[in-house]
């Protein structure tokens, strides 16, 4: 494992991203298409939390991720946090009711470890909400082009269909999909649709199947 070395060197530079104003409302799209697709759910957990600028607005209280300089950021934003890696979870089996894991899936090195290890941590019933690029999207080419991008360049990125398969086999059910970033060539609309196909930013709802 090691595909999060790059975080490490770069934290501060990763969470001021999201302090440019040109981000914003990219930013703020991708935390409303999650908010408004969460389920009121009482034990909650992002897998790959970095900084904590998507838990600690939607008041996930638990965070993982492998890098100490992101979690100290996690940290002081007030989320109760481990150091761990998202193939080896640290939580009792169905201890969550709400996994959350948001642009962390193109950084694993074994995703289907890592979903075996949410659908032992999440109860019957709970939600698990994977977030993602899409890798047929405008943003997902032009990420898939930077060959040069710090965070990037060796990041898997995958296709709707793909993420979807990978749900089913390991044993989740779809239950809604939701898209934003609706962008042609550099213009961009941040409004939240149904389905797939047009958006950059996709969020998926399973459930144990
Ligand atoms: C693009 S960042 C996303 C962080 C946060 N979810 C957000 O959206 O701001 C990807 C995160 O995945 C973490 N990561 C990389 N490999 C991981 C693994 N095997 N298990 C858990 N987290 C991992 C990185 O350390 C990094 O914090």
């Amino acid at each position: 494992m090691g595909n999060f070395k790059v975080f490490a060197e770069h934290a501060k530079r990763y969470d001021e991203w999201y302090d440019n104003e040109r981000n914003y409302d990219r930013y703020i799209a991708e935390l409303t298409a999650i908010r408004e697709m969460m389920p009121a759910s009482s034990r909650k957990l992002e897998v790959g939390v970095g900084s904590g600028r998507f838990a600690a607005p939607l008041g996930i209280e638990h965070g993982i991720d492998p890098v100490d300089e992101m979690l100290v950021i996690a940290k002081s934003r007030g989320v109760k946090t481990v150091k761990g890696v998202a193939e080896n979870l640290p939580y009792d089996n169905s201890y969550f009711d709400y996994v959350l894991m948001t642009t962390t899936l193109c950084f694993l090195d074994d995703v289907t470890a890592a979903l075996t290890e949410v659908k032992r941590v999440l109860s019957f019933g709970g939600t698990f909400t994977v977030a993602f690029v899409d890798k047929n999207s405008v943003i997902g080419k032009r990420y898939q082009q930077r060959v040069d991008s710090k965070f990037y360049k060796n990041a898997t990125f995958y296709a709707v269909e793909e993420v979807i398969a990978l749900l089913n086999s390991s044993g989740f059910e779809m239950t809604t999909i939701m898209q934003t970033l609706l962008c042609k060539s550099n213009k961009c609309h941040f409004d939240l649709r149904v389905g797939y196909g047009e958006g950059a930013f996709v969020v998926i709802n399973s459930q144990l199947a």
